[in-house]
């Protein structure tokens, strides 16, 4: 027998696990995109951080890209479910581009919320992590006057010009405790801050961490199909280790180390909001291969979220662009 296979493993299935509606949304977008104009079609940045879905489109003749010099002129160009600043809306405008906009509604929802309370006079604390593309979307709605923190300890750090109209807003990936946390310390300095009247958070960060804290105590080890620049896969690793239960991220089941498993009796599988289920599937081969004997769904709500495609994309074929 190879040196690491276990005597039985029992495989436990997360609740929901892998792709949102908004993820779901912004491939589609991408594949439609295709189908009606041909390739190539242009994808500002991966259309969601994962290395799976980004080749897969790439073979289909998705072409991605950072800056938009990159983009011929005529092109079409598809934004990124994580969102773009208004300096790149603009940009993209002038040069001309047929434009697809895939920015997850949820995203545009706190897009909308900054501009409007902006209008009304306040100035923003950003809840979110530095260098992520939607935190530079969420930021780049406005030219100045939103302060970004990472931590608990970043909230003593900065320095709003006032404290009567401040206002929390957060990147929608993040962990639900640690937001909280910081939330608590963001109202403990500044007691007028205004916080969001429902988190910024979306259903399915907070649903896949509930389903992440609901198996944790009832496995050896949780292993999260995610790639190393998806967040909200972080955040699922990170819940579990939070819980004492060691957790692992693989982007496919080549990662899988047989050694995770030693000792184990049972394994807890879920997968990021960008993560498709077909790597699910290999990842529960490979187990199989290392000695899983059974794979147990655990109970979970299900999700009934779907949002429309942009105009221009729908399925009905006499739409006029
Ligand atoms: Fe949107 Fe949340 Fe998915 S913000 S893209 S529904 S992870």
């Amino acid at each position: 027998a190879p040196a690491h296979t276990v005597a039985t493993l029992d495989v436990l299935l997360a609740e929901p696990r892998g792709f949102c509606a908004g993820v779901d949304r912004a491939i589609e977008i991408v594949e439609k995109a295709l189908t009606k104009f041909g390739a190539p079609i242009y994808v500002r940045h991966e259309i969601v951080h994962n290395t799976y879905v980004v080749n897969d489109l790439k073979t289909k003749g998705a072409i991605f890209i950072e800056a938009l010099d990159e983009v011929p002129a005529g092109a079409t160009l598809v934004f990124s479910a994580h969102g773009v600043s208004r300096a790149v809306q603009q940009e993209a405008s002038r040069r001309g581009f047929r434009i697809f906009d895939a920015t997850c509604p949820l995203v545009t929802k706190v897009h909308v919320e900054v501009a409007k309370l902006a209008k009304e006079g306040y100035e923003f604390i950003m809840i979110g992590h530095k260098g992520h593309p939607e935190v530079e979307g969420t930021m780049g709605q406005l030219d100045g006057g939103i302060h970004l923190v990472d931590s608990v300890a970043d909230v003593a750090r900065i320095t709003p010009a006032q404290s009567d109209k401040l206002a929390v807003v957060t990147q929608t990936t993040l962990s639900v405790d640690d937001a909280a946390d910081i939330a608590a310390a963001i109202k403990a300095r500044f007691p007028k801050v205004r916080e969001p009247k429902q988190q910024d958070i979306c259903y399915a960060t907070q649903n896949r961490q509930d389903a992440v804290k609901l198996m944790s105590p009832q496995v050896d080890v949780v292993v999260v199909v995610g790639s190393p620049t998806s967040s909200n896969s972080n955040r699922l690793a990170e819940v579990a280790r939070k819980l004492g239960t060691p957790g692992y991220m693989v982007d496919s089941a080549a990662d899988l180390q047989a050694q995770w498993l030693e000792g184990c009796q049972r394994v807890g599988l879920t997968a990021g909001a960008s993560a498709p289920e077909i790597l699910v599937t290999q990842v529960i081969e490979r187990l199989k291969a290392l000695g899983a004997v059974s794979v147990q769904r655990l109970a979970g709500d299900p999700e009934n979220v779907k949002f429309p495609l942009p105009k221009g994309l729908r399925m009905d074929t006499t739409e006029e662009l």
